[in-house]
């Protein structure tokens, strides 16, 4: 089924020439699917000419000298070159002239009862001066890293922006994260500031976010100083000299704090990644190109008139709560939400509460929660109005037919456009998605690629799939302004990780198909990562947490199905252990102390040994077919060094299912 949005009275369609009136920057507007087909062909054809235009719309105190420079064969990868701006400029000061007293951001608190916060561009741009001039005072410089280990507090926001604003490099640790985990993220970047909060509500529950630090730095001898935004009130540890309260500090700051002249391809921010090998990896976004693409990404996509409301329900900790929380939103001079709770507290209707209550237009969040929401059943959402809503968003893993099918009819009522859209950490912004409104919202298909992303299908063996309608591994064929420029600290695992399996080709690590359209539906990883809940979970990082158990001789963890969470953590063991509930709890608790809850298995299997290749290889592909109950697919196992570890995995496993 197609669905078709074009008659949708929602959108009032602005027609070029009247956008023209309204300057350069609302000219660049995608309205029409030609208007679309245009754009794209520009952006390859006259790429420099097209950036350009787009570029010379945002203030820069400096103007560059050259669009892009480059390539994926020397990784030397540049824009704007020569140009100097700032980030917090382009997503504040330029508004004040014309929006000062426009929302800018909305806070709503995890608890219903208590007071939202609301603060105007003029007022974000004071917190984020304040909070500049707190980091100022206790020395940091352009250049330094600084971690923040947060709830989604207001503070959170101005923090990352203040970062930006005086130059340092903000790299943000999701708060789910265990102590040891946030260590070798600290210890990584050399960060010498954390900012935490002492406590973090999460619906009816609380984490303790400093003591958690605590335990971090323990192991972190670059951080000199420890900020804590109290927000439960809980009795904490204050190092002396090391601990410092955030709220007392912004309070007594200036509110007026000079923009640092960033070059283009100055370090904006670091962000942690899982990937299928090794440690996390420190994803490095520069200046002027992230900005631009997220600005860009943002306003095309999401398609917003002036007096609408945006909610993104991602974690700052996230990419998504990067580009599309913070900068996309308030570089378009947009209106942004922040939630600080959870789908299902108090209860599976708090989403359609803050939906009506403020009356969001705008709704971006990801395919686990519209299926936890689902599972919950229709009074939640049927009992609430909705008629805010105009766009729905959907990010971090394929959205599955019904999930998207019931967010169209239940939440979308069938008249708003849902923008499936697919990117990464990596990428900075969206690279495939439908325009809401404007090109056709297709169930289960992120749709097409953004000016400037020329997608390609390639097979194992590198050929690119030319025919129309194609399947294969997802690459992208020249870089764009928002990519990731390298890994902090490490250009050449940059090089391995995504530019030598295809060379002269960015390797996403995804499957996808398209159809005769040219439309693409992504199928999800094709190497070791897992999809859980839409957070990124390299097996490899989870069987070393596993392999730190002192019964276990072996594993080999992979993912499997999940009906809410899009797939699950499935760990097949080698142990001395017999009794596999025991050691199924005490996996969990080692592995959230060494990566958090986010990684913890769903299914732990003992088994008595798992395939291999002649070479010594666990066999994973087979491991997955067996964890996805696909015992009918195995394929050829008789070449495997010990095809009998495959029939007894097969027997323990249905035995454990009856
Ligand atoms: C997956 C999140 C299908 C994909 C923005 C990608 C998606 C990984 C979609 C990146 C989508 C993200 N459809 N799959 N619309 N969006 N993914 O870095 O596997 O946390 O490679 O960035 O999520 O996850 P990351």
């Amino acid at each position: 089924m197609i669905i078709s949005f074009s008659t949708n009275t929602n959108f009032s369609r602005i027609k070029l020439h009247e956008l023209s009136k309204r300057g350069l920057k609302e000219m660049d507007r995608i309205t029409s699917y030609e208007n679309y087909r245009e754009a794209w062909n520009n952006s390859h054809e006259n790429s420099q000419d097209y950036w350009r235009r787009i570029a010379e719309t945002y203030q820069w105190s400096r103007p560059f000298d050259s669009i892009s420079s480059g390539d994926f064969s020397d990784l030397e990868i540049k824009w704007f070159e020569g140009g100097q701006t700032n980030i917090t400029t382009n997503c504040l000061d330029r508004h004040l002239k014309h929006s000062a007293n426009k929302k800018a951001l909305i806070w709503e608190p995890n608890s219903p009862d208590e007071e939202s916060i609301t603060l105007t561009y003029q007022e974000l741009h004071a917190e984020v001066c304040r909070f500049s001039n707190v980091l100022k005072e206790h020395g940091i410089k352009k250049g330094d890293r600084v971690c923040f280990y947060m709830s989604m507090v207001p503070e959170l926001l101005t923090g990352v922006l203040a970062c930006a604003r005086i130059g340092a490099i903000h790299s943000v640790v999701f708060g789910g994260f265990s102590a040891q985990a946030l260590a070798g993220r600290i210890i990584d970047c050399e960060a010498v500031m954390v900012i935490t909060n002492d406590e973090a509500y999460r619906g009816a529950k609380t984490i303790p976010l400093k003591e958690i630090t605590d335990l971090a730095l323990e192991t972190c001898p670059s951080v000199k100083t420890v900020l804590v935004r109290e927000r439960t009130g809980s009795s904490i540890n204050y190092k002396e000299g090391r601990d410092h309260k955030l709220m007392p500090l912004l309070k007594a700051a200036n509110s007026k704090c000079p923009p640092e002249a960033m070059n283009s391809e100055d370090p904006l921010f670091i962000l942690y990644t899982s990937g299928s090998t090794g440690k996390p990896k420190g994803l490095l976004h520069t200046t002027a190109g992230y900005m631009i693409w997220a600005a860009e990404t943002f306003k095309q996509v999401f398609q917003m008139q002036n007096d609408d409301l945006y909610w993104c329900t991602a974690d700052i900790g996230w990419i998504t709560g990067h580009s599309y929380i913070t900068y996309g939103p308030l570089l378009n001079g947009q209106t942004t939400m922040m939630f600080e709770g959870t789908p299902t507290y108090p209860d599976a209707g708090r989403f359609w509460d803050i939906v009506d209550k403020y009356e969001v237009t705008h709704f971006y969040t990801a395919p686990t929660a519209i299926r936890a929401l689902q599972a919950c059943g229709p009074e939640h959402v049927r009992s609430k109005s909705l008629k805010s809503l105009k766009v729905l968003g959907s990010v971090g893993e394929p959205i599955n037919d019904e999930a998207w099918q019931w967010y169209n009819k239940e939440v979308g009522k069938e008249r708003c456009p849902i923008v499936d859209t697919w990117w990464q950490t990596e990428t900075g912004g969206i690279m495939i998605s439908s325009l809401a409104g404007v090109t056709e919202s297709i169930p289960t298909y992120a749709t097409l690629p953004l000016p400037g992303v020329k997608p390609l299908l390639v097979d194992s063996d590198a050929n690119i799939q030319d025919s129309k309608s194609a399947e294969g591994n997802l690459c992208i064929a020249s870089p764009w302004p928002g990519m990731a420029r390298t890994i902090w600290g490490d250009h050449e695992r940059y090089r391995q990780t995504y530019f030598s399996t295809y060379p002269g080709k960015y390797f996403t690590g995804d499957g996808a198909k398209r159809d005769e359209k040219g439309n693409y539906r992504i199928t999800g990883r094709v190497d070791d990562v897992i999809n859980v809940s839409g957070h990124r979970i390299g097996t490899a990082e989870v069987e070393d947490a596993i392999n730190e158990h002192p019964a276990v001789v072996e594993s080999a963890v992979v993912g499997y199905p999940h009906p809410i969470k899009g797939q699950g953590i499935y760990a097949f063991i080698i142990s001395s252990a017999q009794d596999e509930e025991i050691m199924a709890k005490e996996l969990n608790s080692l592995i959230t102390k060494i990566i958090g809850p986010i990684a913890k298995p769903d299914k732990v299997q003992i088994a008595a040994a798992l395939p291999k290749t002649r070479s010594g290889k666990i066999m994973r592909r087979i491991l997955r077919k067996i964890a996805a109950g696909e015992i009918d697919t195995l394929g050829d196992i008789s070449t495997l060094l010990n095809p009998e570890a495959v029939d007894q995995i097969i027997k323990q496993t249905a035995s454990i299912k009856e």
